[in-house]
């Protein structure tokens, strides 16, 4: 995308061919870092303290610290350690293991002192496969969006969306947010209720920020508020990421999704996803069972951060002192709550049949 007039992306290979850089997310919107990652080591870190968060940017970002285990050890013991300590990093977004499986698979089939140049180039190709795939996503996701204001008689479309599944959270584009920046540039009258997403607060740093380097109009809601604005005929359609998605199509994302379905539902709102099909993960059945929900520390929940008027970034405590706090990461959406999800091949209500037809075999997980 374009922020002030410079083309962005979300990561790319340094110069010297041994680091790869990254925004560091943890500094929007409020200042542009850059982050330079030269070890696996640092990767995880970079991963696991969400300088890089989204599950398709997890992925491409483990990719590159397979490509940086090659510089220092390309044997295929020290790449199953490496994959096996990335894929720890952070347990939901199935993108992460997807992506340093294909990386190991691809790289042990080479000669060693072929390994780190076929590294990078893996890593690079994933990462541009990652940009078309999110452009198809728009494409797909345009065209139901085209729908909606037809449906309703008027030309405004307001949409709901949760946490940050913009071009922060992926390469390029994002996934939710990509059918809307699609709907803005065809020049469709689009507003997005952006909910903040507590703890984080993504959807309030991220999302709002995307979304006014863009032009896109948009609005930051407290997350409770989107149930209010169902009933009152404001939101037309709510449209998120995912982080994992079940072999019948139930959505894993970030907390609190599951409450925007379950109040959508009650107000014969869509609910769409907008996911890679690399998000899907075929061997899961039982959504709630099997998809590890990651704990984050309660600090996140307890503490806020921001900045004053000063501009100095704080952090302080809205609980009283000692207080425990609770803060899993991510909920799961039954399937029978989603109308449709939008992939790279196409929108399709969730079914186990309509997701096997779609993904054919090659994205299935080890
Ligand atoms: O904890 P985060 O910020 O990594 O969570 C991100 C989300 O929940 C996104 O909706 C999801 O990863 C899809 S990103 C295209």
């Amino acid at each position: 995308v374009n922020v002030g007039g410079v083309q962005r992306r979300t990561i790319w290979p340094g110069d010297s061919g041994e680091t790869v850089l990254v925004i560091d997310q943890r500094d929007l919107p409020h200042r542009w870092s850059v982050a330079t990652l030269a070890t696996p080591d640092q990767v995880f870190e970079a991963i696991a303290t969400m300088v890089v968060r989204g599950a398709p940017l997890i992925g491409v970002t483990a990719a590159y610290g397979m490509a940086l285990q090659c510089i220092v050890d390309p044997a295929d013991a020290a790449l199953k350690a490496a994959a096996a300590k990335l894929n720890a990093a952070r347990p939901t977004a199935v993108n992460l293991a997807w992506a340093t499986q294909r990386m190991l698979s691809q790289l042990v089939v080479e000669p060693l002192a072929r390994r780190r140049e076929r590294a990078f180039a893996i890593a690079g190709a994933m990462a541009e496969d990652d940009v078309a795939i999110n452009a198809a996503i728009a494409a797909h996701g345009l065209a139901l969006l085209r729908e909606l204001p037809r449906r309703l008689g008027r030309t405004r479309l307001n949409l709901l969306t949760h946490c940050n599944a913009g071009w922060l959270a992926t390469v390029d584009w994002g996934t939710a947010l990509a059918p809307v920046y699609a709907a803005h540039a065809a020049g469709l009258d689009v507003h997005v209720w952006v909910d903040e997403t507590r703890p984080r607060n993504q959807g309030a740093s991220l999302t709002a920020w995307e979304l006014g380097q863009a032009g896109v109009a948009h609005t930051v809601v407290a997350d409770n508020a989107g149930g209010h604005l169902m009933q009152h005929g404001e939101v037309d359609a709510v449209i998120v990421g995912a982080d994992r998605v079940s072999a019948q199509g139930d959505v894993c994302n970030k907390i609190g999704t599951y409450l925007k379905a379950l109040a959508a539902a009650d107000n014969g709102i869509p609910f769409y996803a907008a996911v890679p099909l690399s998000t899907l993960d075929r061997s899961v059945h039982d959504a709630l069972r099997d998809i590890p929900i990651e704990e984050r520390s309660g600090r996140e929940v307890t503490h806020i951060t921001g900045i004053d008027a000063q501009g100095t970034h704080r952090e302080v405590s809205i609980v009283p002192a000692g207080t425990v706090a609770r803060n899993p990461a991510f909920d799961v959406t039954p399937a029978r709550l989603v109308t449709a999800l939008i992939t790279e091949r196409g929108a399709v209500a969730p079914s186990f049949e309509r997701l096997q037809a779609l993904a054919g075999q090659e994205v299935a997980h080890a």
